[in-house]
């Protein structure tokens, strides 16, 4: 199958993406004016969904969707099973890169930061603010694991179900939250003539001298603007 045909029309460039359009110099507030705009536009379903990579010890990469269930100054915040591919992953390489794509919008952010487990308590707290139907889920599921069919699943839920009927479902160990803490952050819109704007935020280091082309943002961070 050739999809070299395969393309869409973007924006036209009176709508293109400067600097001074920027709503804020901390990428962090920025990130937040464009998934308020995703999460507003009615052909975004789920506009907190993104994909996630990992790598290896030895860099070898995975990448899969999960969906944003919060951020701030600190970071992004996702829930997985800790003991899934991607926290095993995790476990010996505690970094990730974080995509978004809101195509209707033609907008993408790239965000790579380390990442840490949030406290047990935090994901405690919002273990018990999920449908029972979906906390049941998490204890029904040793995620990526092999297991021999659908039905297993069917009844092992079914088991949980009558078991915690008027219990409150204690969360599993192996399930939890963890934080990316971002070091860069990357604002992409599409343009219809393919000179997209690339907006990319680094994390200032201690001592760093500002490259030829870069500024000062907010908050300890740097932008400058990528070639397409
Ligand atoms: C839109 C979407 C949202 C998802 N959200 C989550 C999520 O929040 N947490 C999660 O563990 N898996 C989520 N999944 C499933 C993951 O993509 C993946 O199948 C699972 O986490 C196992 O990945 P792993 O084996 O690479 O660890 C989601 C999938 C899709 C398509």
């Amino acid at each position: 199958m050739d999809l070299s045909d395969m393309r869409k029309t973007y924006k036209g460039d009176e709508e293109s993406f400067e600097e001074s359009q920027l709503v804020s110099l901390d990428p962090i507030k920025q990130f937040g004016n464009w998934f308020d705009e995703a999460t507003k536009c009615p052909e975004i379903g789920e506009a907190n969904a993104m994909c996630i990579a990992t790598a290896t010890k030895d860099g070898r990469p995975s990448a899969r969707m999960v969906l944003l269930k919060g951020y701030s100054s600190e970071g992004f915040r996702f829930f997985t099973n800790y003991e899934s591919r991607k926290g095993v992953e995790l476990d010996s390489n505690p970094h990730a890169c974080l995509v978004f794509y809101w195509e209707p919008l033609n907008r993408q952010i790239r965000i790579e930061g380390s990442v840490e487990r949030i406290p047990q308590q935090s994901s405690c707290d919002y273990f018990h603010t999920r449908p029972k139907s979906s906390q049941i889920g998490a204890v029904v599921s040793r995620q990526s694991s092999p297991i021999p069919n659908r039905d297993y699943l069917r009844q092992k839920n079914a088991e949980l179900e009558e078991k915690y009927k008027d219990k409150e479902v204690p969360m599993p160990n192996y399930w939890g939250g963890y934080l990316v803490k971002p070091h860069t952050m990357e604002f992409w819109q599409g343009q219809t003539n393919r000179l997209h704007d690339r907006i990319v935020f680094t994390k200032k280091k201690v001592g760093e001298k500002l490259g030829e082309f870069q500024r000062e943002a907010a908050g300890g961070w740097l932008y400058q603007r990528l070639s397409p």
